[in-house]
């Protein structure tokens, strides 16, 4: 890793941005005050942020503390400005029609990763009783009284359980989400939820119940640690030879992507709520598929392709969750790296070096690649569309500056503000 800067020292994890996200839009649930702890300062906050407060609720921010107070809330209509920029916002439609009896979400944004649809969502929501229109961009959903049902998701889809998870809280009747997706993400709005007053079981396996109450109350309530920044510097530590430890992490929550970075040659040391991750020699060829959890998280596959591509031998990478999630690979090659898509698979051979270049981020975990890419290259890298890289990671230019990563926030000529690492 000629060129690039060993990365050494700890770093405290912030909170989980996707738990967050669902945690948010599960508070409209309430009349009353939700106090959310160790919500991360990230752009998709921000935007959740102002999609509740477009419905009605009562907002204030302070730190890494978020109240959120949805008693009187004042729209049943989320702004398609806001909902265009994050898929996750589309999970207001289940609360607000568990609140108000109708809801019209537009049709929702998010990183640009291969066809992401919302069958699944509105089926469901259907499922539970609602009467559905799409019209104009927009899903227009109807109900009185959501009553619980059987919905079976034709994949695990992480935001479609949790969305219906909160549609279901307030139905008449027991709901059954069969072939649940069993993130940590799920379980951690489930254990929200129950502390609020619902009826939930089994999160975290593939049947989730959820019995039906009258009425949620607001509750005090601190997110789990984010598993994906915690991979990402982990990945950081590891393509750089470094020696890092991440703090405030739940390690079980990356169980199923330890063994493959080390598998990669990483040494990973875990303690209760700290990971240590060393590098000593040449990273060694891999092959990784992606899956829903407990399967290797796809939101790690670019970060890890990353990696890989500085690694002994050649490794492939397959794609199972997103189709377009290899667009990045282009600006790889742009450093350096020896990279060939076939369909849904990657075929890297490593190469011994990486250059800096500069390059563009088109989403934010190929933000995130780009990066740790950047601090082992030789030479300068500037990265443009640093606006995906905001939407997950907090205060990354100054973590990675701490671990002593020479890295800054740069306006580029080219687009806007860019990240340089030299
Ligand atoms: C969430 C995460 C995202 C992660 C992904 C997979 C949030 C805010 N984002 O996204 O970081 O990469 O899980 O772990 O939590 N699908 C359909 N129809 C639907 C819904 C999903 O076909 O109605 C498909 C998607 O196109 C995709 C697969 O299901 O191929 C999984 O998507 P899903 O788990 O829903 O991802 P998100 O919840 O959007």
């Amino acid at each position: 890793m000629t060129g690039g800067t060993r990365l050494e020292g700890s770093v405290r994890i912030s909170g989980s941005k996707n738990g967050a996200l669902a945690i948010m839009a599960g508070a409209l649930l309430a009349k009353g005050k939700t106090v959310l702890r160790n919500v991360p300062k990230i752009g998709d906050i921000f935007t959740m942020v102002e999609t509740l407060r477009s419905l009605g609720a009562q907002i204030e921010m302070n730190g890494d503390w978020l109240s959120i107070d949805a008693t009187n809330l004042t729209s049943h209509e989320a702004p398609y400005e806001l909902v265009k920029r994050m898929r996750a916002s589309f999970c207001v439609m289940g609360p607000l029609l568990a609140r108000l009896g109708r809801a019209r979400v537009p049709m929702p944004g998010g990183c640009d990763i291969g066809a992401r649809p919302i069958d699944f969502h509105v089926k469901g929501i259907q499922t539970l009783g609602a009467y559905i229109e799409t019209e104009h961009g927009c899903v227009y959903a109807e109900s009185l009284k959501l009553r619980g049902a059987q919905i079976y998701l034709d994949f695990p889809s992480a935001g479609t359980t949790q969305h219906l998870m909160t549609a279901a809280c307030l139905a008449d009747g027991v709901t059954v989400i069969q072939n649940a997706a069993a993130e940590p993400e799920v379980t951690d709005l489930a254990d929200y939820l129950t502390a609020m007053g619902a009826k939930i079981e089994g999160a975290g396996t593939t049947t989730v119940k959820i019995a039906g109450v009258d009425e949620l109350r607001g509750v005090d309530y601190t997110i789990i640690p984010d598993r994906m920044e915690a991979g990402t510097f982990g990945i950081a530590a590891a393509i750089t030879g470094g020696d890092v430890t991440v703090t405030h992490v739940v390690p079980e929550h990356l169980e199923p992507f330890i063994p493959k970075l080390q598998d990669a040659g990483a040494r990973v040391d875990v303690r209760e709520n700290t990971i240590r991750f060393r590098m000593l020699e040449r990273p060694i060829a891999t092959d990784v598929m992606t899956m829903p959890h407990p399967g290797f998280p796809t939101d790690m596959q670019q970060p890890m392709v990353a990696l890989l591509s500085l690694a002994d031998g050649t490794s492939v990478v397959t794609e199972n969750v997103y189709e377009r999630r290899f667009k990045y690979i282009s600006e790889l090659q742009r450093m350096g790296a020896d990279i060939k898509q076939e369909g849904r698979t990657a075929i890297i051979k490593g190469v011994s070096q990486l250059t800096g270049a500069p390059v563009t981020a088109t989403d934010l975990r190929a933000g995130a690649a780009l990066v740790v890419a950047a601090l082992a290259a030789e030479g300068k890298t500037e990265i443009a569309g640093t606006e995906h890289i905001d939407r997950g990671y907090e205060n990354l230019v100054e973590k990675l500056c701490s671990l002593g990563a020479d890295i800054y926030r740069a306006d580029s000529e080219r687009r806007g503000t860019a990240l340089c690492l030299a």
